[in-house]
């Protein structure tokens, strides 16, 4: 068993597929009480009966709403006692050209992918401020780190989850509230499902069915940052299939 996990109450959004799902799986055995958030509520409950957290554990959420982001915050809290990690995971990916003028994409992208994440600090902060502890776990990515054609809007959400967490780091320090980003490369989960260009779609399938890794990769990366001592803060984790160039 991971040290420094057991115990735990960490709430995950985007918890019904991909790398949420597998950092909650993880993370249940390592003994965390978890509570876990998305949109697709049957699929939450269904993993939540899977782990023995009962049905309570899983609460839908749109982390596009404050308000959704803050209930499933507080359920935590009123359930457990305290809050001690977040992981700011959900996320979207719908790649395209900007002469496709997909708007409505951009808009949604950055409302989950940066909104939600700052819904997710707003929503711990209070809880943590006023234990003196806390770990906020944010999820950026390869693409958070360069940009390629077709990833203009998904990398510039990226980078400003980067930019908001080391912000944030430098802010926090008062209140002994550690933060890690988690910037991953190509894993295999329902990500590039999100994607409605079909030449884009063509191109990050075959990436993806050429080098994806599993997604346990991450729920790996998120042990490894929980489980530091206390006083130890690892700040950024980047990591790729060894096959990947981009
Ligand atoms: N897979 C990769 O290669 C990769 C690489 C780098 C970074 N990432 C990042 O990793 C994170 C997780 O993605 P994934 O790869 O696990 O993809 P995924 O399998 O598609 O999972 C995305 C998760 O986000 C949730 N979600 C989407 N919109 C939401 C909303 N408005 N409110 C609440 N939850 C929402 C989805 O749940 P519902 O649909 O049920 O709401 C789902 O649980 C994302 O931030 C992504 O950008 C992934």
């Amino acid at each position: 068993m991971t040290e420094n996990i057991n115990d735990k109450v960490v709430v995950i959004t985007g918890a019904s597929s991909g790398l949420g799902e597998a950092a909650a799986r993880r993370l249940a055995r390592d003994g965390a009480k978890l509570v876990l958030g998305a949109r697709r509520l049957e699929r939450l409950q269904t993993l939540a009966g899977e782990l023995s957290l009962g049905r309570e554990a899983a609460i839908e959420t749109d982390v596009s709403h404050f308000e959704q982001v803050k209930h499933l915050v507080d359920r935590a809290a009123q359930m457990h006692g305290r809050v001690d990690v977040i992981i700011n995971n959900a996320g979207l990916m719908p790649q395209s050209l900007l002469e496709s003028l997909k708007i409505d994409e951009w808009d949604r992208m950055i409302d989950v992918n940066i909104k939600g994440v700052l819904y997710g600090i707003a929503a711990v902060l209070p809880h943590m401020k006023q234990q003196k502890s806390g770990h906020i776990i944010n999820v950026a990515s390869v693409a958070g780190h360069k940009v390629g054609p077709g990833g203009a809007v998904y990398s510039a959400t990226k980078y400003a989850v980067r930019v908001i967490s080391e912000g944030m780091r430098q802010e926090v320090k008062p209140y002994n509230i550690r933060t890690t980003v988690i910037s991953p490369g190509a894993v295999a989960t329902e990500l590039p499902d999100t994607i409605t260009d079909p030449k884009v779609a063509d191109r990050v399938r075959q990436l993806y069915d050429q080098v994806a890794i599993p997604a346990d990769s991450f729920a790996s990366m998120v042990a490894f940052a929980m489980s530091q001592p206390e006083d130890v803060d690892v700040n950024e984790i980047l990591y790729r299939p060894t096959r990947q160039e981009y």
